[in-house]
C-alpha cells in the first residue's frame, strides 16, 4: 500500500496524541492520586505457608519513601524462615532482595546512602539496618558486615506491616535507619541480583587481601550454584582469564563457562581425590591453582579443596553461611608445609553494596548472561509455590516479579 507524505503526517500525529491521552502505568507519573490505599503483603503467618494479608499504605512520614515493589530474589534465608522458623519471627513479612520504584517520598529524603539525589519515580534497593550502631556509614573503613544489622524482610511485624519486598508496596521509614541505593540505571533483574552478588564482591575483596589473587592467577572455583556461578562472572569482569569450575551437574557447568570459566572439572567423572586433584591440575596445563574459592555448603569439599592450590597459593572458604558440620583437614600437609594463605568471608559490607552496582554495570557490559541466572519468576500470589521451588533445589534463583 502506497502512503503519502501527508497520510504519514496524520498518522503521526494521531499516534502522539493517543500517547499523550494514554493513562500513566506508573505510580510516580500518576502522584500521589495511583497509589492505591492497600497493600497486599505476603506474611509467613505459619511453617511452610504464606498469606496474602491487605493493610491500609501507612501516612509516608517525612523521613520515609513509599515504594511501589518490582520484585524479589527469594533467598537461603527466606527458605530457612519458611521451614523452621529459626529466628522466631512468625508472622512475618519475608523478602530482603528486593528493589522497586519510590512512589511517595517523604519531604527530608533528598539523597541515599551513598550522597547520591533521590526522587519520586528512581529505582532503590534497601541494605542493611543499623539498629545498634547507626553512626557506622559506608564511608567508615573498620569492616563491619552485616552481623548485628537488621535488613527489610527480617524484621518483626508491627503497626506498620510493610516490612518485607515480598509485598507490592513496602514502606521504608527513616526512623528505622535503613541504608538505601538509587539504583535506577540498573535493569530490574540486575537490581534483583545485587544481594546475592554483594556476598561475591565482599569475599572477592577479603581473597584480594591475601595478595595472591592477579590477572594472571589460576582460580579454581568449587560449587556452581548461583554463589559459584556469581563468583566467576566477578572474576572474570575484573579481567582474569583462567579459572576452572568444578561442580557434579554438567547443566551447571556449562552455565559456569558462559558467565566466565576457561576450564570445566565433573567431579563425578573423577573417583578419588587424587583423580580429581589431577582432572584440576590438568585443567591449568600441568599446574594447581594459585588461588580458589570454596562456594559449597559441603564439609568433604572444604577437604578436598586444599589439594588443589599450590604451595603458597590462596583460599576463600565462604561455602558455610550457615554451620554445615566439621570437616577434616591434615594441618602439616593442607595447611602448614604448602604455606596455604586462607580467609573466611561471611556477608558483606555496605561499601561491599555499592561495588556490586559497578560489577552488575560491567557484566553487562561485556555480555555475561547474568540474567539467566533468574531461572523462575513468580507472581506474588505464588509465594508458596516460589518457596518450594527454592526447596526442591530446582533452577539457580528464584524470585518474584510483581505485574
Ligand atoms: N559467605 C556468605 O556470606 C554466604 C552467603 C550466601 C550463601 N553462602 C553459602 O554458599 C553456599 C553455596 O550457595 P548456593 O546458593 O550457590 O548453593 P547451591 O546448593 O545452589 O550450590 C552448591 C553447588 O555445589 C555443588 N557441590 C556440592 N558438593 C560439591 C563438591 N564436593 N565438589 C564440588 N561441587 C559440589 C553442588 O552440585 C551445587 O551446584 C551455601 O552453602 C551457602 O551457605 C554463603
Ligand atoms: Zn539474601
Amino acid at each position: 500500500m502506497a502512503v503519502n507524505e501527508q497520510d504519514v503526517e496524520q498518522i503521526v500525529k494521531q499516534i502522539l496524541s493517543t500517547m499523550g491521552a494514554a493513562p500513566s502505568t506508573s505510580a510516580s507519573v500518576g502522584g500521589q492520586g495511583a497509589i492505591p490505599k492497600t497493600a497486599h503483603v505476603a506474611v509467613l503467618t505459619s511453617l511452610k505457608h504464606f498469606d496474602i494479608k491487605e493493610y491500609p499504605i501507612p501516612e509516608v512520614g517525612d523521613d520515609d519513601i513509599l515504594v511501589k515493589v518490582e520484585g524479589c530474589g527469594v533467598c537461603g534465608t527466606d527458605a530457612h524462615e519458611y521451614k523452621n522458623d529459626p529466628f522466631s519471627l512468625i508472622p512475618v513479612a519475608l523478602g530482603h532482595e528486593g528493589t522497586g520504584e519510590i512512589v511517595k517520598l517523604g519531604k527530608n529524603v533528598k539523597k541515599d546512602s551513598a550522597g547520591k539525589e533521590v526522587k519520586v519515580g528512581d529505582k532503590i534497593v534497601t541494605c542493611m539496618i543499623f539498629k545498634d550502631n547507626p553512626d557506622i556509614t559506608m564511608f567508615d573503613l573498620n569492616k563491619q558486615n552485616v552481623g548485628g544489622a537488621d535488613v527489610y524482610g527480617l524484621l518483626p511485624d508491627d503497626d506498620c506491616h510493610l516490612n518485607g519486598w515480598f509485598a507490592d508496596y513496602i514502606l521504608i521509614r527513616g526512623a528505622l535507619g535503613s541504608t538505601f541505593f538509587n539504583v535506577s540505571d540498573l535493569d530490574l533483574d540486575s537490581r534483583i541480583l545485587i544481594e546475592p552478588c554483594a556476598v561475591l564482591i565482599h569475599a572477592v575483596e577479603r581473597a584480594k587481601t591475601t595478595g595472591i589473587l592477579r590477572f594472571n592467577s589460576r582460580v579454581a572455583v568449587q560449587g556452581c550454584g548461583p554463589i559459584g556461578l556469581i563468583c566467576i562472572a566477578i572474576l572474570r569482569t575484573m579481567g582474569i582469564e583462567n579459572i576452572t569450575a568444578v561442580d557434579g551437574n554438567e547443566q551447571r557447568l556449562a552455565f559456569a563457562k558462559r558467565l566466565g570459566a576457561s576450564k570445566t572439572v565433573n567431579f563425578m567423572e573423577h573417583k578419588g581425590i587424587e583423580a580429581l586433584t589431577a582432572a584440576v591440575e590438568a585443567s591449568f596445563d600441568g599446574h594447581l591453582a594459585d588461588f580458589a574459592f570454596q562456594c559449597t555448603g559441603n564439609p568433604g569439599a572444604h577437604s578436598n579443596v586444599y589439594k588443589f592450590i599450590r604451595n603458597g597459593g590462596g583460599l576463600c572458604e565462604l561455602g558455610f553461611f550457615i554451620n554445615g558440620g566439621d570437616a577434616t583437614i591434615n594441618p602439616h600437609f593442607d595447611l602448614c608445609s604448602k604455606e596455604i594463605t586462607l580467609v573466611g568471608s561471611w556477608v558483606y559490607t555496605l561499601r561491599d553494596y555499592a561495588t556490586t552496582f559497578d560489577f552488575l554495570r560491567r557484566a553487562k557490559g561485556i555480555g555475561l548472561p547474568m540474567s539467566e541466572l533468574i531461572t523462575h519468576r513468580f507472581p506474588l500470589e505464588q509465594i508458596n509455590e516460589a518457596l518450594e521451588t527454592n526447596l526442591a533445589m530446582k533452577g539457580l534463583k528464584i524470585a518474584i516479579v510483581n505485574k
